[in-house]
């Protein structure tokens, strides 16, 4: 996420999506928000873990390290953190040694949503954007592969919310070249806390286009939605006259 970006307070108040679940296995994970780095590990009690990576000894990055035992186990001297942050073992030193506060790790919030981890590098102001279809079983949820994308967080949202791009960019999939003018935009509350708006589109249905929408025509209509949740998190809905939707 954009460095730039690390100036505004506020921002460290917020949740951010870092990784997939399925991508944390028994290594530690390294993640950058808001400019800084911080360290994954799934603690002895299954829970996800984090802290700035970075070990109270000798400020080595801890992702490079191990889980043992549930522990987070620094790859320079073997100092091992629980999940709490507290370290629990310094390997040279004698048994029975107190272990001064200043070597414990400060950790961060951070949780499992929608098969994603979330990070709050500050104080949490409000939960994890609330995603309702995740606990209805007539949606299947499907986690995609991450992508990097070389742009701020504010443009990807922008472009998320765009839909006049959609006939110049999206000529390959659904894009239509023919359908360029966007009509009235009234932006307002959308359900779950998002913001944004509503729109119809008749979209191109080529051969992924139709694997998508299980519909033949050339051209399928869409009703659709896009919006977002401070700071940074986007929903776009799109529903079928077959009664299909994604979100
Ligand atoms: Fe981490 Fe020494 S730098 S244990």
């Amino acid at each position: 996420m954009d460095s730039q970006l690390c100036n505004k307070p506020i921002l460290k108040n917020y949740w951010y999506a870092v990784a997939r679940t399925v991508d944390l296995h028994s290594a530690p994970v390294a993640v950058r928000v808001l400019g800084e780095d911080y360290v994954l590990w799934r603690a002895a009690d299954a829970t996800v873990r984090a802290a700035a990576d970075r070990c109270p000894h000798r400020e080595s990055p801890l992702s490079p390290g191990a889980v043992v035992d549930g522990c987070l186990q620094c790859p320079y001297h073997g100092w091992r953190f629980d999940h709490t942050g507290r370290c629990v073992a310094v390997p040279s030193a004698a048994e029975g040694t107190a272990i001064p506060p200043k070597a414990h790790l400060s950790n961060v919030a951070a949780c499992e949503r929608y098969g994603l981890v979330w990070l709050c590098p500050g104080e949490p102001v409000a939960d994890v954007v609330h995603l309702a279809v995740d606990d209805d079983p007539a949606f299947r949820r499907i986690n995609t592969p991450v992508e990097v994308w070389k742009v701020s967080a504010g443009r990807m949202v922008d472009n998320f919310c765009d839909v006049s791009h959609f006939p110049f960019v999206h000529t390959g999939t659904f894009g239509r070249a023919q359908d360029t003018l966007v009509g009235r935009v009234d932006l307002g509350p959308l359900d779950s806390g998002f913001f944004g708006y509503s729109y119809e589109v008749d979209a191109a249905n080529r051969s992924l286009g139709s694997m998508v929408s299980g519909q033949d025509d050339s051209v399928v209509h869409r009703k659709m939605s896009t919006g977002f949740s401070l700071p940074f998190t986007v929903r776009s809905t799109i529903a079928y006259h077959s009664g299909l939707q994604h979100i």
